[in-house]
């Protein structure tokens, strides 16, 4: 059974490149065929992975609802459905990409909407490892799957504010009754020393802290030139502390 490893934290903290460096270590350490959701509902995921995506859940539900009365013959609304979400797949060298796009309008779409989850529950099953991009506090994701989350990694960058929003979106999480087994915290864009301070508001949190990722040039070069994150090179620092985190939490 799969992994299930994803990201929280407010806007700007850093989740979609955690997601594509971490997405780099388990595809380099051989660890695949990866799934990467995008449960953002402004997606970017796709660009951070170098991947070009034109469909979503949110296009499988609403070609659906335009359909439904007219499915070609023989063939149940379930496994439209089905077929849709295989379509919207995004397949490349050992890792696909869903994109769940933007929640739905006004209306019931509660039909398709099981469905889709039941069927994304199972795709999920074939993979070692998911990653999964989220809005800051999942709600999109937790009604697009019943399945579990084995590693919530919490953004923030390097301030008190961030920290405490983290245990503010915590709280958002646990209300949604997700079932997750291990919950870490994790610095973006910090310096080399915490300051005692900041040290000790992340105590007061009570998230063991994984790991800090220090201001890293080549990201910000790759997001300019428009380069994959996951060509940053061996010796990147973001890189570099990605891997150590990933080795401390996934124990490979
Ligand atoms: N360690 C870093 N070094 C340099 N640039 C970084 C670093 N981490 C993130 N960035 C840059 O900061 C910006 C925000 O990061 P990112 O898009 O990953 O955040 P996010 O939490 O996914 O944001 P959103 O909530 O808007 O989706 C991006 O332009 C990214 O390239
Ligand atoms: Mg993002």
């Amino acid at each position: 059974m799969g992994k299930v490893i994803a990201m929280a934290g407010k806007g700007g903290t850093g989740k979609t490149t955690l997601c594509a460096l971490v997405i780099r270590y388990l595809r380099r350490k051989g660890l695949k065929p990866i799934l990467a959701v995008d449960a953002d509902p402004s997606c970017n995921l796709a660009d951070s992975l170098g991947l070009k995506v034109d469909k979503s859940l949110g296009t499988a539900r609403e070609d659906f609802f335009e359909t439904k009365g007219n499915l070609p013959p023989g063939m149940t609304k379930e496994t439209y459905l089905e077929m849709k979400l295989h379509e919207i797949l995004v397949e490349s060298a050992g890792l696909d990409l869903l994109v769940m796009g933007r929640p739905e309008g006004p209306g019931c779409y509660c039909y398709a909407n099981n469905i889709l989850r039941r069927h994304l529950d199972l795709l999920i099953k074939n993979y070692p490892f998911v990653v999964m991009d989220n809005e800051a506090g999942m709600e999109h994701l937790s009604r697009r799957t019943t399945q579990g989350v084995d590693y919530l990694l919490f953004l923030s960058d390097y301030s008190l504010k961030g920290i405490r929003t983290v245990g503010k979106i915590g709280q958002l999480i646990d209300e949604l009754k997700l079932s997750v087994k291990e919950k870490y915290l994790v610095v973006d864009r910090a310096p080399n020393g915490l300051d005692p301070i900041f040290s000790g508001e992340v105590q007061n949190l009570g998230l063991g802290l994984l790991g800090t990722i220090p201001e890293d040039p080549l990201i910000s070069e790759y997001e300019m030139k428009g380069r994959p994150l996951l060509d940053l090179p061996e010796d990147s620092p973001a890189v570099q502390v990605v891997a150590g985190m990933m080795q401390n939490m996934i124990k490979g």
